[in-house]
């Protein structure tokens, strides 16, 4: 069955009390609620331990926003999967756009994370999306199709299972500009189309696909009732508990 999620990408914001308190902000305002989705707080590493303390685990689920490209051992500054793991958190946010381009994440680094996520127990959200030179010069199609064969489409049925994809289209990320509703719904459809190229109907009707870039409480329930977007991958809405709460009532 096809999940709806809507998760938070706090990305390097809140010191660890800041986030705390807004993880308890989030945590009230779902327990007055009946969510109709999985809430998700992707938190920056320290912070994971104490706010999956914080939350009800039955409505909310916490991820990491990335992980090491090894398994252990000497790598200096490093935060592995197994860690992740062990401080309660279910998800790792893998490949986002901010990771490629700062950082200089290939899809054969992410190939590799996504491998030792899944061995420890870690579900990956997996980020994919063109920059805007790419998507006006009609290349938009071909860099998403490269992005998911060359970071997950080694994965067997039962692994690919465990995988949330999260379409991000770069300049709509922290721009304010969203993508339109029919631009989203368009491309989502492409991505489920090549899912069932490769995994078949089943499969791809129950992957989730999250929409992310400048989704807000007035743009979230436009882009959430396209029959192929499952939800949405947050950013800056997501630092104010209200706003984030908003989107995830948009369902
Ligand atoms: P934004 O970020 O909502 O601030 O555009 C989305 C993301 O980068 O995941």
């Amino acid at each position: 069955m096809r999940k709806n999620i809507v998760a938070g990408n706090w990305k390097m914001n809140k010191d660890l009390n800041e986030g705390i308190a807004l993880a308890k902000e989030v945590n009230a305002l779902a327990a007055q609620a009946v969510p109709k989705c999985e809430i998700v707080l992707g938190t920056p590493f320290i912070h994971l331990a104490e706010v999956s303390k914080t939350v009800d685990d039955s409505k909310i689920t916490v991820a990491a926003q990335n992980c090491a490209d090894k398994v252990s051992g000497a790598y200096t500054g490093e935060v592995s999967a197994a860690m992740i793991k062990s401080t309660g958190a279910e998800y790792v946010i893998l490949g986002h756009s901010e990771r490629r381009a700062y950082y200089g994440e290939t899809n054969a680094i992410l190939k590799e994370k996504v491998n030792i996520a899944l061995a420890n127990g870690l579900k990956p959200i997996f980020c994919i999306g063109e920059v805007l030179a790419e998507r006006e010069a009609d290349k938009h199609f071909d860099v998403v199709k490269s992005q998911i064969e060359e970071g997950v489409f080694h994965l067997s049925p039962t692994e690919f299972g465990k995988i949330v994809l999260a379409y991000e289209p770069v300049w709509a990320i922290g721009t304010g500009k969203t993508a339109t509703s029919a631009q989203a719904q368009e491309m989502h459809a492409f991505i489920r189309g090549i899912i069932v190229k490769k995994y078949g109907a089943q499969l791809a009707d129950d992957t989730t696909i999250l929409y992310g870039g400048s989704c807000n409480p007035t743009n979230a329930k436009e882009l959430f009732a396209n029959p192929d977007v499952d939800g949405g991958l947050i950013g800056g809405a997501s630092l104010k508990a209200g706003d984030f709460m908003a989107i995830i009532n948009a369902f």
